[in-house]
């Protein structure tokens, strides 16, 4: 049986991406695909598709301590951070200042798809700052990702804690180049940007006053949800869309596996799914499946998009229209084949697919899933149209030595920032932070869905997918959407106010 230890996040898939590249085939064998927030092409550098930037930034480098907590005598680094200041009113003024907390990938790329933020900031007279995440894209230590990403002792210092205080430092620090220490900070962030930016509410309530936190998983962690959360999800866009659609891919994964035992079963499989290579047993290919329909419904956006891949609007529908309206007779494999190529060949210029299409291999969100956050993720036969698999944390810490020499620490997290009864913990002592979440979205069901408190809310679109809202608005968008933005909208404009009642008696002093 095997084994399924990671499972994908906002971006996209996680740590087991890694078992796809050919410098840990050990890995790939015995495990299966993990979610992760972002594709993995996204996670280092730009993908291609993205050519050019399309608003205007600075940017710039600041020198960042390798470790704030330690006053060991470490090298500093180069932080990253885009920086556009045209429509922002000025220190005198107490002109906002809107911080994208960067995620675990190219800061650039991260940028360009947060339109919402940079539509925002002449509406507010904002200052926009875009810092870019530790051991991702420019913002390496050591010098080169090469060196940064060598052993667990250079990986040590990539942490979420880090991270923040990577934040917190700069900001600090910019603001005060600035003579603009008054002015008011808004943190964004979506998926693992968006835990971010909840948590730096939380933890830096002295630096930032409210956060809108997009698609953030804050309580996918331990037992806090149910560990099938995920991939039910998943499983219920597609059976809403249709149920034979659902019942095909259910269906597939056991024939997968009775075609793979047949002579010769390996190789036919390659050739009905135009693998440019082939095959060597069935779990990649289960895995490249699941990775499809995983990332379909994170992305699931009611018009057409490029955020992984350029994909139709509502994929999922063109998807299992396409799994449905194959001719009577058509076999579960060529229906399920004829299904996933909307994700993987939308524009039918690919002549063959790669299993292994990240050659580098080398991948933070991996050393961060096997060390901070832990996710369990586990998939019912009942509930949903996945093969069944249950968490195993005693292999997932396996794969975890094996691959990096190092032990999770599962319960950290909500050690250092909560999560049992978080809502409890929240409602006596923090505010203004938005959740916001669609339900079609898998990583919704590790959010927060209810109210806190008054100035902690979940603000919820039954349509939407993954961090919907924070991409840039298009003339397609639906009503919901468009009053979601809304909403957001009016209540960062409550905390700014709240904040500018607060200051004015100091100013008129
Ligand atoms: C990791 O690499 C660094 C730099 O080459 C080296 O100094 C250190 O001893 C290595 N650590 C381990 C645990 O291998
Ligand atoms: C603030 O100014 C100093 C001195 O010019 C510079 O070294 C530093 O990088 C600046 N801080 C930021 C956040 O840009
Ligand atoms: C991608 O789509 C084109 C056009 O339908 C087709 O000719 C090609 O074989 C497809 N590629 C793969 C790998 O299936
Ligand atoms: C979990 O994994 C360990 C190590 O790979 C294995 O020995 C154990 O049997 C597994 N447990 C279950 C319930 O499958």
């Amino acid at each position: 049986m095997a084994i399924k230890p990671i499972t994908p996040l906002l971006t996209l898939s996680l740590i087991f991406l890694l078992s796809l590249s050919a410098a840990s085939a050990s890995f790939r064998s015995s495990s299966k695909w993990v979610p992760r927030f972002l594709g993995k092409s996204s996670l280092l550098t730009k993908p291609q598709s993205m050519t050019q930037q399309q608003y205007q930034y600075e940017t710039r480098y600041f020198d960042q301590p390798l470790d704030h907590f330690s006053f060991a005598d470490l090298p500093t680094f180069h932080q990253r951070y885009l920086i556009n200041d045209d429509h922002w009113v000025g220190p005198s003024q107490l002109g906002p200042i809107f911080l994208y907390c960067g995620n675990e990938g190219d800061i650039e790329w991260f940028a360009d798809n947060t339109g919402f933020v940079w539509e925002l900031a002449p509406r507010f007279g904002a200052m926009v700052i875009f810092p870019e995440h530790r051991y991702y894209g420019k913002s390496m230590p050591y010098g080169s990702g090469d060196e940064a990403y060598k052993n667990a002792t250079t990986l040590s210092h990539l942490t979420a804690e880090q991270a923040l205080a990577d934040f917190a430092v700069l900001i600090t620090d910019l603001k005060k180049n600035l003579s603009a220490e008054a002015c008011p900070v808004v943190l964004f962030g979506g998926s693992y940007g968006g835990m971010l930016a909840a948590w730096m509410r939380l933890k830096y309530p002295h630096i930032a006053i409210g956060a809108l936190a997009s698609s953030a998983p804050v309580l996918q962690f331990e037992d806090i949800v149910p560990p099938e959360t995920f991939y039910d999800i998943v499983s219920n866009s597609f059976r809403h869309e249709s149920t034979s659609c659902f019942n095909t891919i259910k269906e597939s994964w056991d024939e997968l596996v009775s075609e793979g035992l047949k002579n010769d079963g390996l190789l036919q499989l390659t050739k009905t799914f135009h693998f440019c290579q082939k095959l060597e047993n069935t779990d990649d290919l289960s895995n490249w499946l699941e990775s499809a329909y995983s990332y379909l419904a994170m992305v699931n956006y009611p018009y057409p998009a490029n955020f992984m891949m350029p994909l139709p609007g509502n994929p999922i529908k063109e998807v299992c229209q396409k799994i449905d309206d194959c001719p009577d007779g058509t076999s579960v494999l060529d229906r399920i084949f004829e299904g996933v190529s909307v994700y993987y060949n939308y524009t039918s210029d690919v002549d063959c697919f790669q299993l292994d299409d990240d050659p580098h291999g080398l991948d933070g969100w991996d050393w961060q899933a096997c060390t901070e956050m832990v996710m369990p993720m586990s998939s019912s036969r009942d509930t949903s149209m996945f093969s069944a698999y249950d968490f195993n944390y005693t292999s997932f810490q396996e794969e975890c030595w094996k691959e990096f020499r190092v032990k999770p620490r599962p319960k950290w997290i909500t050690t250092e920032f909560g999560g049992h009864d978080f809502k409890t913990a929240l409602k006596m002592f923090g505010s203004n932070i938005i959740f916001s979440n669609g339900l079609l979205d898998p990583w919704s069901g590790g959010s927060v869905l209810e109210d806190v408190s008054e100035t902690i809310v979940a603000l919820i679109t039954e349509k939407g997918a993954h961090h919907l809202d924070l991409r840039a608005a298009t003339a397609e968008d639906p009503d919901w959407l468009v009053e979601q933005r809304a909403t957001e909208i009016k209540l960062i404009q409550g905390w700014l106010n709240d904040y500018y009642l607060e200051k004015k008696p100091f100013s008129d002093m």
